[in-house]
């Protein structure tokens, strides 16, 4: 089978290039004209480590292209991924116009067999409409069938999990599809579990529902451990012996962001919105979420009495290490509750930029560290990047004003820091 990868960001590249590392030959189709010209040159529009080394061999080995023009593309292939976004609209619901566009270009411009795979994460019943769509902008009749196959990949470390998944889920009601999608995959070592398509859909939400449901659990109960006098740490590893439990998704910290988390739990939510059902579970995990980046900066005002003209260094500003995305990340809130509070911000990330709406007198991107921490009289660390891990913060003191730290990931040793003259502040890990 031909391959045709719809949408060229974190899901579509990846799917396309670890098809490539499996032996088959895949086009990789965008509307984004300047992202195709990049790419075919080997420049990647986002970081992700690893990818460009396995653009570049796959380039030279002509096992990947790029196109821009639909029609041709959707005619000369029969295996169709759908990695197009799905972005939240304003109500919370997941925005279907690209799942959209792409499902009538393959009405309109196929002429034979299509296998349709949506990787995109879209809501329950979806799956559906896609038939209908192709069905309804269909000029001559050809068969198809359209196959749930949600993704799993985290953002930094994208390649490993899609080339070493947990598992594969397919959702379709019919035979033929499932065969042809695991002859695709039959190089991947993990567990095949074949549903129907809504079920499939829904596995992706509870998937991500549910990480983000232990990640509120572990930082509200953070709170209490830390009024307790008790090490959140210790209680994760503890509960995660517990193979039902599980050690995983229990670091407590400022809040989960990204793409995925906060769009998926909110459109989760809108779906059961729709079906007149209370999620009040999810409720209380977006509301901890939203909340619990205000618990280190409470500790931190308490500590300066005021926010107000100090100089404030936030490190990171990627929702989590190894990329450079910056959707929904915590950093954000946090800088614009520094503005608000009127606190000058010096801000670093080794590889995210600061979006322009948050450029201004008062907060201004530094290109080292070193750079953000001179003359600061605190530092937040929003995000665990090896190089914060891994600093000499015992000299890099030297350059700040003040002595406060406030630990965001709780990943740095506090008393080593105290020892050093910081005024160390995590949560539940003193
Ligand atoms: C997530 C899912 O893990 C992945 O399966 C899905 O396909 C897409 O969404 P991603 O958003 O790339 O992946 O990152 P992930 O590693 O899951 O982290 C999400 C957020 O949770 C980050 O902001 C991270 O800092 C935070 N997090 C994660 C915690 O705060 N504590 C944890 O214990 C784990």
């Amino acid at each position: 089978m031909n391959i045709l990868i719809v949408g060229l960001g974190y899901v579509g590249m990846t799917t396309g290039l670890v098809l490539a590392e499996q032996g088959w030959k895949v086009t990789g189709l965008d509307v984004d004209k300047g992202k195709i010209s990049s790419l075919r040159q080997g420049v990647l529009p986002f970081y992700e480590p690893g990818m460009d080394l396995l653009l570049t061999k796959h380039q030279k080995g002509g096992s990947i292209d790029f196109s821009s023009d639909p029609a041709e593309a959707i005619r000369e292939h029969d295996a169709i991924f759908l990695c197009v976004g799905t972005p939240s609209a304003p109500d919370g619901s997941a925005n279907l116009t690209y799942i959209r566009q792409a499902a009538q270009w393959i009405g309109e411009y196929g002429q034979d067999y299509k296998m349709v795979v949506v990787k995109s994460t879209v809501p329950v019943g979806t799956q559906e409409c896609i038939s209908s769509w192709i069905l309804d902008s269909m000029k001559d009749p050809f068969p198809f069938d359209v196959v749930s196959n949600p993704e799993f990949l985290r953002e930094g470390s994208a390649l490993s999990d899609a080339l070493h998944p947990d598992r594969i889920i397919i959702g379709s009601d019919n035979a033929k599809p499932v065969e042809r999608l695991m002859n695709l995959y039959s190089k991947l070592d993990c567990p095949v579990f074949v549903t129907s398509p809504k079920n499939a859909e829904m596995i992706k939400y509870a998937s991500n529902a549910f990480l983000a449901t232990k990640i509120s659990f572990i930082n509200e109960l953070a709170r209490l451990c830390d009024k307790a006098g008790i090490q959140i740490d210790q209680i994760a590893q503890g509960i995660g012996l517990d193979p039902r439990i599980g050690g995983s998704f229990l670091k407590a910290g400022i809040g989960y962001g990204g793409s995925c988390f906060p769009k998926d739990v909110h459109a989760l939510l809108h779906t059961a919105r729709e079906q007149q059902i209370r999620l009040s579970i999810m409720e209380k995990v977006v509301e901890v979420n939203q909340t619990q980046y205000l618990v280190y900066l409470d500790k931190l005002e308490q500590r300066l009495t005021s926010l107000r003209g100090k100089t404030i260094a936030v490190l990171g500003l990627a929702f989590k290490p190894n990329t450079d995305d910056i959707r929904e990340a915590p950093s954000l809130a946090i800088i614009r509750h520094l503005v608000e509070k009127q606190a000058l911000i010096h801000v670093h990330d080794p590889a995210a930029t600061l979006p322009e709406y948050l450029q201004s007198a008062s907060v201004r991107q530094c290109a080292t560290c070193e750079d953000a921490l001179r003359g600061s009289d605190a530092v937040i660390l929003c995000t665990e990047w090896m190089e914060y891990k891994t600093a000499d913060w015992f000299n890099l003191r030297k350059l700040m004003r003040g002595t406060a730290f406030v630990d965001g990931r709780n990943v740095l040793d506090g008393k080593r820091l105290a020892s050093w003259g910081y005024d160390y502040m995590g949560l539940a890990n003193g």
